[in-house]
């Protein structure tokens, strides 16, 4: 068994931190969602995995490398325009011919991981499988409609769906689908859909195998889903403290604080995770708050959010919740005069001020 890992697209729905990084790349519980995948991958047993990467290349070659710290043989794919998760099979076609393969969407979360998946398509004689789970906003996704257990129609972005059942962007695939992707036309977003593919393959008589996923499933697309992703992941972790804390500082519940953090007359309520070399004075942190690398964090409250590294929030009045903020961002209130609000921020920046 081979991997497939998308890793390129352009994340328009988490402009601006997309303009200067992978969507891949965002951080939940202070790990690019990628390495959850790679994890995945790896604990599967897969060795071989083709990563496609689009115009982040670079990026993402520079946080993965050759793969080795995964145990992985990687080869980089690149895809030239996002034309589609179908696109991406046609183009490594050269890589995974002869092998059956998993594709997994670098930005999805699966906590059941895949080993299952892996092992139960070895020994099936389906030609492919596709993981569903049930969500309240089918018409945002691939939607599956079954009928005695079988899959016999799949829509993407369906008006009215069928079901609540959503494409998980995990799918797995014998030789069969470079037949299918080669007779597809783009789609109404000007895209190869990978759904497409699979519904030729249940035309054409081929067996294409669902599987319900039950624990949770999580497509990090949008803020809230990054945000929910986040929530999810610190639930799970268990405490760690490397760095250190002083006599006026409170801990509450599961907290990882790490090597070189600083934390001083604060509380931190977790489940949270402070990065390596952050600064906290006079604060309030968490609960299902995630603080990046070598930030600092003065006289101000964050909650369920994630801080990116090298960011700076100092003096606030107010609790920052809700938020994705990115790297070596400074947030600060002013102490003399005038009375205003002074910005510098990117396009596409979102800011709420009550
Ligand atoms: C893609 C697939 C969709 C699937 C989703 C899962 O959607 O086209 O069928 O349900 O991934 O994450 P996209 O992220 O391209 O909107």
């Amino acid at each position: 068994m081979k991997g497939l890992i998308l890793s390129g697209g352009k994340g328009t729905r988490l402009r601006p931190i997309t303009y200067t990084s992978a969507k891949q790349l965002i951080p939940i519980a202070n790990k690019p969602v990628l390495f959850y995948v790679l994890e995945d991958v790896s604990r599967a047993g897969i060795k071989d995995v083709g990563i496609i990467v689009g115009d982040s290349a670079k990026e993402i070659m520079d946080a993965v490398g050759d793969g080795q710290k995964w145990n992985l043989n990687i080869t980089y794919i690149q895809q030239n325009e996002p034309l589609g998760l179908a696109h991406t099979v046609m183009i490594s076609e050269k890589f995974l011919r002869g092998s059956p393969f998993v594709m997994y969407l670098g930005d999805n979360l699966l906590k059941e991981g895949i080993s299952s998946f892996v092992n139960n398509f070895d020994s099936s004689q389906a030609q492919a499988m596709i993981l569903l789970a049930e969500v309240n906003n089918p018409q945002e996704f691939g939607v599956a409609e079954l009928k005695n257990g079988k899959v016999v129609r799949l829509i993407e972005k369906p008006q009215n769906p069928p079901s609540n059942y959503a494409l998980v962007g995990i799918y797995l695939f014998t030789d069969i689908i470079f037949d299918a992707v080669k007779q597809l036309k783009p789609s109404w977003r000007n895209e190869y859909e990978i759904t497409d593919a699979i519904q030729y393959l249940i035309d054409k008589g081929f067996t294409v195998e669902p599987h319900i996923v039950k624990s949770y499933w999580k497509d990090t697309g949008k803020l809230e889903d990054i945000l929910e992703a986040n929530r999810l992941i610190l639930e799970d972790i268990a405490s760690d403290i490397q760095g250190s804390i002083d006599e006026k500082s409170t801990i509450i519940g599961k907290v990882c604080i790490g090597t070189g953090a600083k934390i001083i007359s604060s509380t931190i309520r977790g489940p949270a995770i402070i990065g390596e070399n952050a600064y906290i004075k006079n604060s309030f942190i968490g609960p299902f708050t995630s603080i990046g690398n070598a930030t600092q964090i003065i006289n101000s409250e964050i909650e369920n959010s994630i801080l990116m590294s090298h960011s700076k929030i100092i003096r606030l009045r107010k609790r920052i919740e809700d938020s994705l903020i990115g790297k070596g961002v400074e947030i600060k209130r002013e102490t003399k005069p005038p009375k205003a609000y002074r910005f510098m921020i990117g396009d596409h920046s979102q800011i709420g001020i009550y």
